[in-house]
Parts: C-alpha cells; sequence; structure tokens
C-alpha cells in the first residue's frame, strides 16, 4: 500500500535518522519544508521533499493537502490511562477549598482510585480505558506510555498491566507499559513501609518482569509518599529484572530526588514543577530526561515547571499529559502543547519538539517515532488548513485536526 501526501503547507519535524532528542537552545528550531510531499509505503515513510521533487509514480492513494499542516503524531510519553470510575467529587472538594494533599490524607487520592479499580473486573477496566485511548487517538497522539499503580495488590497491579497490554495489542498506537506499584504505600502498610517494598522487590517485580507485562519502572519518590532511598532500592531491583526506570519526583517538594534518579540510570524524571539549581545542574549531560506535566499543574492549580530556567541552562525537555483521574483528566497534548507556551513561556518550536522527539526519547521510542524521518513509522497529524503552525497553540481551544494516519494507516 502506498499513500502519497501532496502539497503540504508545512511538513514539520523533519529529522536525519539518529537524532534521538533536542537539547538547549536546539529545541528553538524545528526543521520544516514548506510545498512538501511525504511517500509512505506500508507503515513507514519512505521518502519526502519538497514539490519541486515529488516522484511521479503509480500509488493507491493521493491526498492533496493543500493549507494543511503534516507533523508526527504526539508522543506521550507519561499516563495513567487505565484506571477505574473518576474522582469528580474530589474536583468539587478542591474548588471547595481542600488542597490535594489534604483529600489524601484523609485516604482520597490514588487510595480512592486503587479501591475503585479493585473492585472493577479486568474487562470492564478494559472498556472504561479504550475509551480514553480512543480519544487521544483522534487527538493525535501516536505513541503512549501507560503507567499501572492504582492496583497496589499483585492480583490488581497485574489486571491493570494486563488491560494496558491488551489495549497495545488492539490499537494501531504504540503502548509501552510502566510497573507504578510505588504509586502509594496502601493503607495496610502506612506503618509498614518496609513490608510494601518487600513486597514490591521479592514478589511483584519478579512476577511482573518474568511476564514480560512491564517495559519499565517508576514510584512516586516525594514527601509523604516514597522516600530517596525506598525508591533507590525500587529502582534497583526493576533494574536487576530489566525494568529501567521512569520516576516520578519534584512534584510538590525538592528532597534530592533527581540525583538519585540520574544516579541510577533512570530515563526520565517526570512532573518537576519543583526544580532546585542543584537538580538541573545534575541534569546537565546525564542521560536521563527530564518530564514536565503542564495541565497537571494548571488542573490542581500548583507552580508549573520552570521551563525556560531549564532549556536556557542546556537542557533537554519533553511535555507529556499525565492523563489520570486524580489530578488530569486529559490527555489532550494539543492542549498541553498550548498550555506549555502560554504558562510556561515555551516557544511554539520548543513546545512542539517536546512533545514529538523529546517525548519519544522519555518512552524509548525515538527509532520509531516523534519525527518526519525515512524509515520511521508514518504516525502523522494532518490539521485542517492553518495560517502557520503557530496556531496549534494559539488557537487552544480549537479542534485543529483533520485526519491522523497511525503507523500507514488513516484514522
Ligand atoms: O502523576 N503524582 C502522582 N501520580 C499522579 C496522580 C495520582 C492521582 O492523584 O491519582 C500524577 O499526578
Ligand atoms: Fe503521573
Amino acid at each position: 500500500m502506498k499513500i502519497l501526501l501532496t502539497h503540504i503547507k508545512e511538513l514539520l519535524q523533519i529529522r536525519d535518522r539518529g537524532i534521538d532528542k533536542v537539547s538547549g537552545d536546539a529545541m528553538k528550531s524545528l526543521p520544516m519544508i514548506q510545498n512538501a510531499y511525504v511517500l509512505i509505503e506500508d507503515e513507514r515513510i519512505v521518502d519526502f521533499g519538497s514539490m519541486d521533487h515529488c516522484p511521479s509514480i503509480a500509488v493507491d492513494q493521493v491526498l492533496d493537502l493543500t493549507g494543511q499542516t503534516v507533523l508526527p503524531t504526539w508522543v506521550d510519553s507519561h499516563t495513567h490511562i487505565v484506571y477505574a470510575g473518576n474522582r469528580q467529587q474530589e474536583f468539587v472538594d478542591r474548588i471547595n477549598g481542600l488542597s490535594y494533599e489534604e483529600i489524601f490524607n484523609r485516604g482520597g487520592g490514588i487510595l480512592n482510585s486503587a479501591k475503585k479499580l479493585q473492585e472493577t473486573t479486568e474487562e470492564d477496566l478494559y472498556e472504561q480505558s479504550k475509551v480514553r485511548l480512543e480519544e487521544v487517538i483522534q487527538q493525535g497522539t501516536g505513541a503512549v506510555e501507560i503507567k499501572s499503580g492504582y492496583g497496589l495488590t499483585l492480583e490488581s497491579e497485574l489486571k491493570m498491566l494486563r488491560v494496558i497490554k491488551k489495549l497495545g495489542q488492539n490499537y494501531p498506537v504504540k503502548i509501552k507499559a510502566t510497573f507504578l506499584g510505588a504509586h502509594a504505600f496502601p493503607l495496610e502498610y502506612k506503618e509498614d513501609h518496609e513490608g510494601y517494598i518487600q513486597l514490591l522487590i521479592n514478589e511483584m517485580i519478579p512476577v511482573i518482569a518474568q511476564e514480560k507485562l512491564a517495559d519499565y519502572i517508576d514510584a512516586f519518590l516525594e514527601t509523604g509518599y516514597f522516600s530517596v532511598a525506598e525508591t533507590a532500592r525500587i529502582m534497583q531491583a526493576g533494574k536487576k529484572h530489566g525494568l529501567i526506570s521512569k520516576i516520578h519526583v519534584n512534584q510538590f517538594t525538592a528532597i534530592g530526588g533527581i540525583a538519585a534518579c540520574v544516579e541510577n540510570g533512570a530515563l526520565s524524571v517526570d512532573h518537576l514543577e519543583i526544580v532546585t539549581d542543584e537538580d538541573i545542574e545534575v541534569l546537565k549531560d546525564s542521560i536521563t530526561m527530564p518530564v514536565a506535566l503542564p495541565t497537571c499543574s494548571y488542573f490542581i492549580s500548583i507552580p508549573y515547571t520552570p521551563a525556560r530556567k531549564m532549556i536556557d541552562a542546556g537542557l533537554p525537555l519533553a511535555l507529556a499529559s499525565d492523563f489520570n483521574p486524580g489530578t488530569t483528566p486529559s490527555g489532550n497534548m494539543n492542549f498541553v502543547v498550548a498550555t506549555a507556551c502560554i504558562k510556561m513561556k515555551m516557544t511554539p518550536e520548543e513546545a512542539i519538539n517536546a512533545a514529538t522527539i523529546n517525548g519519544a526519547y522519555a518512552m524509548g521510542v525515538s527509532d520509531e517515532y516523534g519525527s518526519i524521518t525515512v524509515g520511521k513509522k508514518a504516525s502523522l497529524i494532518i490539521t485542517k488548513p492553518l495560517s502557520s503552525f503557530y496556531e496549534i497553540p494559539y488557537a487552544f481551544g480549537s479542534q485543529l485536526i483533520d485526519k491522523v494516519i497511525l503507523n500507514g494507516q488513516i484514522i
């Protein structure tokens, strides 16, 4: 099957093979071709360039995209799309003055979602979650990381991870699974942290790794959740079983967690609403991608990741949605990009780099996704006619997508 896209007004994010992320000043540039074509064969991009050099060959389908923009699909490297029910009551409680912390301390938050998930069958959980996955596909997401972490027992964590696996088998979107058993201490372990850590390390991680249900391991490294030392043990146990870490850290407090993550070879550190100068120093020249989640900041009214300071210091930065029932009930990456521009003062070029190529790095798929590159998967967003790609963050509330192509299939 060959598809030729012609007369593309702006073909964004064209990259040579081998570029797996962009950092610092390089994030300001978003390489593009005006009046361009893309040739897709089966599931891959096989050629692209200026219309001046458009090949005249027989193809199965031609799409004339005059006035329209084409970019790689969003890569959402941090989500919790698999969950049961919702937390609308906590949303209203926060409007009425309670904080996220106060809600958690009275047994809500993550433990509220865990209770709901434990009471939900695997089939029902799949049905509820696929609706959200279908929604983000329509919104232009072509690769997504999904975490467990609302199970908090071996049985329920396995249930979540099997649902994630099944979503990956049934949808043409690329999915990576992350084991987040260390999301919160279950009530019965509130006074016995060591007991839960032992359960994670000696029982959950080995089974999950053996059943190949996870690609990565995560923990909520935060005051009141998992300490630096506890998270380090979890990262090390994961590594022994081939699970590289991607860690929730510095959401509310900076307690030296980022240094521990870098030391343990984490692929990404995510949230980073509170970042110190020392945190920025340890991230420099590391393999660890910082990931900001601006729509979480928006939804629960906490500070935004200091993107300007980090990028100006030479760091790379990725953007992800954090789609989850408590702090971000949305996986709309267009809104994530817009919020990063509006609230974090990232330029449209920086934000699009952060939500494509750098997102791909943060979930370990940059060999296949995140840019328009010969040989990569043909996963593309085709926009409605735009005056320029600046309209993507500018018209933050508009639905600007005309079509999505995933692995060469028009959705
Ligand atoms: O990334 N901060 C930790 N975990 C999730 C939210 C968990 C929840 O409230 O359900 C997050 O924001
Ligand atoms: Fe999260």
